[in-house]
């Protein structure tokens, strides 16, 4: 784990100018930087670099982030990677937070040794009867099964020492091949176990995951996380596939190694799985950059359908028009591997392209949770909706799945967006950055606009602060952070902490707003006068509740709370005059 406040450290030491001009040459305009965006094609530059505030927005894709964000996105890089590549051009070296991982930077020997594992393990395959029959009774062919790299772990306690020249090396706990017991004894992590290489897009070799051959626990055994290994950033099987994602365009995500295994055996090349892991954001928009079509093809089970729900979460802040994500629910007793081998590659393919669009499975199961006959179930639809809804910043799924949400509980699409507090969407808002000011936005979208230029304004909020609205969540997320950590939180740091957070789309909007404010911009000031007149408001708004009984109609308490809010109000009151 790299600590929080190094992240901290290194992108206050960055310029996230100099960061992208590596890659891309940036104009000065105004107090910004501008080019023609590397994320979409276009001719004007929309894309636009915030020197001051150290992050980059665009305003034709959506794109946006800090300069560790950036590397990622434009080279593919794992956060790790792009930070250990980042802190190396600052001349920092990354610590590394108390965990079983010793310090170390990523040398090119612990590939090297990944590399002389995976050949061992094949090797030992090949001289294996019993390994190779296992293999063979799940369907594999010596092609698939050297085309995924897969080998065998002898049944010994220390097979490696014959692979390696010293088997005392750190590198090799590093790597987290071999595990350092009691009294200096090391012992391999993987004994007799089918392999499967966990390979990176650069084709290097980074993790294992081993299958036991019968019966036995854990199931799969996998390669702890390691300076090469991230469980969240990587895909079992898409070093392999890439070529026939771009090709078909589209790309399956299932759970298991096997399944991935068995679906190129039968001749579907393009899938891909999470390592026992949820798909994560970082997942949808690294395959969003390679095709146009994600199918989630989760296990028939319980936890298959709790896996789905999850891709789904995580995929609607990456949601892009045009861009199409699809569910596949297979009969329970079936998984990937199970269906493609009983049923063949034709009706799997036909299974894929029948698959349950996302915003019908998001619909479906809104549904499914409450009575639309009843007024509680529709006011339940529109809460749990909100949040999930307000996610998507893809113009044109928003505004259908407004429409199906209101539809549903019998509101109009405008008295939807009134009460989730969010802007209408209407035809693609993409607000190029010289056209005349739009509407004055609400009191909390220009609150969030404050705390995204000033993160630490939020420590000024009353602790009781409350509002409703996917705006109002991400501030209350952001106070939470900055009470969790007493570390002084820059807007850089901001945005590279909720990345890939349900709060990520609300934060961009504000963060698209500051790129368009003047230098001389008091966020204190404005941040501290807003606060007031909430505060007002909500007394104000009390005060006539309570009036509205007449002074005959309040118990005593309400008399003493109309009294004691009044007073408030007077206190508040002097302090603007
Ligand atoms: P499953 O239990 O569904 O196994 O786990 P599977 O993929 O169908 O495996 P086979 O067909 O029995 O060989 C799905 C995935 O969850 C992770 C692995 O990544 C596995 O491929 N997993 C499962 C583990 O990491 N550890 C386990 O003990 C079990
Ligand atoms: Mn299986």
């Amino acid at each position: 784990m790299i600590p929080k406040s190094f992240i901290q450290d290194l992108l206050n030491r960055l310029d996230i100018v100099d960061v992208i001009e590596r890659y891309v040459p940036l104009k000065k305009a105004g107090a910004n930087y501008v080019a023609c965006c590397p994320f979409h094609t276009e001719k004007s530059p929309s894309f636009t670099v915030s020197q001051s505030k150290q992050f980059y927005h665009c305003f034709g894709c959506g794109a946006h982030g800090t300069a560790i964000g950036f590397v990622m996105e434009h080279t593919g890089m794992g956060f790790v990677e792009a930070v250990e590549d980042l802190a190396k051009s600052a001349g920092m070296t990354v610590p590394r937070e108390a965990s079983n991982i010793p310090q170390h930077k990523v040398a090119p020997d612990l590939y090297d040794l990944m590399q002389t594992a995976t050949r061992y393990y094949r090797e030992q395959l090949k001289i294996t009867p019993r390994a190779i029959d296992y293999l063979k009774r799940r369907g594999l062919s010596g092609e698939v099964a050297a085309r995924f790299g897969i080998g065998y772990a002898p049944d010994d306690w220390q097979n490696l020492k014959a692979a390696v020249p010293d088997y005392q090396d750190a590198s090799l706990v590093e790597t987290g091949l071999v595990i350092a017991g009691e009294e200096g004894k090391r012992y391999d992590r993987f004994r007799d176990r089918i392999m499967f290489p966990i390979v990176n897009v650069r084709g290097q070799v980074i993790g294992f995951g081993g299958r036991v051959l019968d019966k036995g626990e854990p199931k799969y055994l996998n390669s702890p996380e390691t300076t090469l290994f991230e469980k969240g950033h990587e895909l079992y099987g898409l070093f392999q596939a890439q070529k026939a994602i771009r090709a078909q365009q589209r790309v399956i995500v299932v759970e298991g190694y096997m399944d991935v295994v068995a679906l190129a055996q039968h001749g579907v090349e393009y899938a891909v799985a999470t390592l026992g892991t949820a798909t994560t954001p970082f997942h949808v928009q690294k395959l969003l950059r390679l095709c146009d079509q994600i199918v989630f093809c989760f296990d028939g089970d319980k936890p298959g359908q709790k896996a789905a729900w999850r891709a789904l979460e995580n995929a609607l802040p990456h949601l892009q028009d045009g861009k199409r994500l699809g569910f596949l629910f297979l009969p329970e007793e079936h998984d990937p591997d199970t269906y493609i081998r009983e049923y063949g590659h034709d009706a799997f393919e036909h299974e894929l392209d029948n698959s349950l669009p996302l915003s019908g499975y998001l619909l479906r199961q809104l549904v499914a949770e409450v009575d639309l006959k009843t007024q509680e179930g529709k006011s339940t639809l529109l809460k749990n909706a909100q949040l999930l809804i307000t996610a998507i910043t893809a113009p044109t799924t928003a505004l259908l799945l407004r429409k199906e949400v209101a539809a549903l509980a019998g509101v109009t699409q405008a008295e939807l967006e009134a009460l989730w507090s969010v802007k209408p969407v209407a035809a693609p808002q993409r607000p190029a950055p010289q056209r005349a000011k739009r509407a004055a936005p609400s009191g909390l979208r220009t609150l969030l606009r404050c705390l995204v230029m000033n993160p630490e304004l939020a420590r000024e909020l009353p602790t009781d602060w409350s509002a409703e609205g996917n705006e109002a969540a991400a501030i209350a997320a952001l106070a939470d952070w900055l009470r969790e950590g007493a570390d002084e939180v820059s807007t850089a740091a901001l945005i590279q902490h909720f990345q890939g957070t349900v709060h990520e789309a609300a934060f961009a909007v504000a963060q698209g707003e500051i790129m368009h404010l003047g230098a001389d911009y008091d966020a204190a000031a404005d941040f501290a006068g807003l606060l007031r007149k909430m505060q007002r408001d909500a007394i104000e708004s009390e005060m006539s509740a309570l009036l509205a009984k007449g002074l005959g109609g309040m118990s005593q308490a309400e008399r003493e709370r109309h009294e004691q809010l009044k007073q408030a109000l007077q206190q508040l009151k002097s302090q603007t005059d």
